[in-house]
């Protein structure tokens, strides 16, 4: 059961991302659905997390993987229905277990009933005020209304057949919403309390960093993606307004009226200073720490941003999270058996240089026992128990993310990190699913990482991560760094000591240490080169 007078649970709380449509399929169609996740939320009980979230599983055309919703307040039929969400909610409850759901406010699906009707009005309507739609520039109208650029390549505008123009940051099918409208804010409102009566415990808020545009909408003649900063003199007019924090205040109020703790957790790629702002007093509980899943397998990096990360939050009083892997970035398993640094969103084809996998479960493992003994929230990706790699040989023709058509097929995409998941040796689909074939087709060896093929297996990745995500419960304690050889990090919290070996060489343990836990063999009290351990100090 759920201990509501916890009001502090998400303090510490490792919460488990699902993809609906790649974690466990319950009618044999080859997608993923809601009962198939209640079914195997033993699985996550086992595993010893505190709360899932849950990405989109609205109705949606699935053009960017259900961030493309077509209605806030329903499940889409390929995941079932609405009972079925409230059977998933009662069943993790009764094992303890939160959830959290995502919400998607910068955008909607064109599907969406008012974006359908904005289309059906006449330019300056109250139905077309709902988005942000424009005249276009030129003689006759002819040319985007500004020059931004969609995430997902192209313009970030397209024109309609009466000759407006409307914003979308990401795919044409998803127009963003204009919240400077109070609509478009009492809309949202009645989400977060459809969800909230329906005993969601929180909200990973998609892109909400890009809510608020800057007045007037003004020329921003550089990229859209990854720029956060000001270049000659400018901050982009699409990210991190001023405005975007009201907006998260009213929201904190309406969550804090229901009974419990319900969070907020904001997704943002910023910088820790500029992601802190979002988790000041009243505002949301905690925003993904972005800077640290982007650190290569580097000592100095990944100290450096741990230590940023903490004075950043300690500042505002927010606890810091901790990531490595999620649905839009190579899996890190795979990420870390490259040399040199990746592109994270990119997607990796059958015909690229392929990552060395020995190399990247082993450093996978190692970051992960790192990650887990760090203070604070930590998120885990669906697969990343297994040490599941990115599928990097899927043929071109079953992909989906939007970004591979329209960068005209130079940018694979998202999809090697979505493939459905193997929970048994064999076929169906590795246990996924009755059916042979599945939305994204996996990979031949894929049962080599089931559920099954590990469990009780005491060195395989799946042991690793119960025994972390059940040792990490007992870590208390500020984190205190400690002297370390070169590439090394080591740091205390309370009489267990954490040493992640990131050089190439051995390094050794004080005399008497006892050693907790491992990400790889340890003989004696020599750690080998990319390996974590844990250990408690001779008293
Ligand atoms: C971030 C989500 O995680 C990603 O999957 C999506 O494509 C964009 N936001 C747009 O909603
Ligand atoms: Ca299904």
């Amino acid at each position: 059961m759920i201990d509501s007078t916890d009001t502090e649970w998400w303090r510490t709380a490792a919460i488990y991302q699902i993809y609906p449509r790649s974690f466990s399929d319950s009618n044999g169609d080859g997608t993923g659905d809601l009962a198939g996740i209640t079914a195997r939320l033993d699985h996550l009980a086992t595993l010893g997390v505190d709360a899932v979230w849950l990405s989109p599983f609205y109705p949606s055309p699935q053009n960017d993987g259900g961030y493309d919703v077509a209605d806030y307040r329903n499940v889409a039929d390929e995941f079932g229905t609405l009972p079925d969400f409230d059977a998933l909610v009662a069943r993790a409850h009764d094992l303890g277990i939160r959830v959290i759901v995502d919400l998607v406010p910068n955008h909607c699906s064109w599907e969406h009933a008012s974006f359908r009707a904005a289309l059906a009005s006449a330019p300056g309507s109250p139905e077309r005020a709902m988005f942000h739609f424009r005249d276009g520039r030129g003689t006759d109208g002819e040319l985007p209304p500004n020059d931004w650029q969609s995430m997902f390549e192209g313009p970030a505008w397209t024109r309609t057949p009466d000759g407006q123009w409307y914003l979308h940051l990401f795919d044409e099918s998803q127009p963003d919403w204009n919240w400077s409208n109070p609509a478009v804010r009492a809309d949202f409102e009645q989400t977060l309390r459809f969800w909230l009566d329906r005993d969601v415990d929180g909200f990973r808020v998609d892109v909400c960093d890009a809510m608020v545009k800057a007045d007037g909408l003004p020329d921003w003649p550089y990229p859209t993606k990854g720029v956060v900063r000001p270049i000659d003199g400018r901050m982009p007019p699409m990210w991190d307004q001023e405005g975007i924090h009201e907006i998260f205040r009213e929201w904190r109020a309406v969550l804090d009226s229901y009974e419990g703790t319900r969070i907020l957790c904001a997704e943002a790629w910023l910088p820790p200073e500029r992601t802190a702002r979002i988790v000041r007093p009243g505002e949301m509980h905690q925003a993904f720490n972005f800077a640290y899943l982007e650190q290569q397998w580097d000592a100095t990096a990944i100290r450096d941003t741990i230590e940023t990360s903490i004075s950043s939050n300690d500042a505002v009083g927010a606890p810091t999270t901790w990531v490595l892997s999620n649905h839009d970035v190579m899996r890190h398993a795979s990420r870390y058996g490259y040399d040199g640094p990746v592109a994270l969103e990119s997607g990796v084809g059958a015909d690229d240089p392929q990552p060395d996998r020995a190399l990247g479960l082993r450093r996978a493992r190692a970051a992960t026992a790192l990650m887990l003994a760090l203070p604070g929230s930590a998120y885990i990706y669906q697969g990343e128990e297994l040490g599941l790699p990115e599928s990097t040989d899927l043929p071109d023709e079953v992909r989906q993310d939007p970004v591979w058509e329209r960068s005209g097929h130079r940018i694979r995409g998202r999809d090697g990190c979505r493939v459905p998941l193997p929970w048994t040796v064999s076929a169906p689909s590795f246990g996924f699913s009755a059916s042979e074939t599945t939305w994204l087709p996996q990979a031949a060896d894929f049962g080599n990482f089931a559920v099954a093929t590990q469990d009780g297996v005491p060195d395989s990745t799946l042991s690793l991560y119960r025994e972390a995500l059940s040792l990490r419960r007992s870590l208390t304690g500020p984190l205190e760094f400690s002297e370390a050889p070169a590439d090394v990090i080591s740091f205390t919290r309370g009489d267990v000591r954490v040493v992640a070996n990131i050089s190439t060489s051995p390094v050794a343990l004080q005399a008497g240490s006892e050693v907790l836990l491992a990400s790889g063999p340890v003989q004696g009290l020599t750690v080998p080169a990319d390996t974590t351990v844990w250990v408690r100090l001779a008293s």
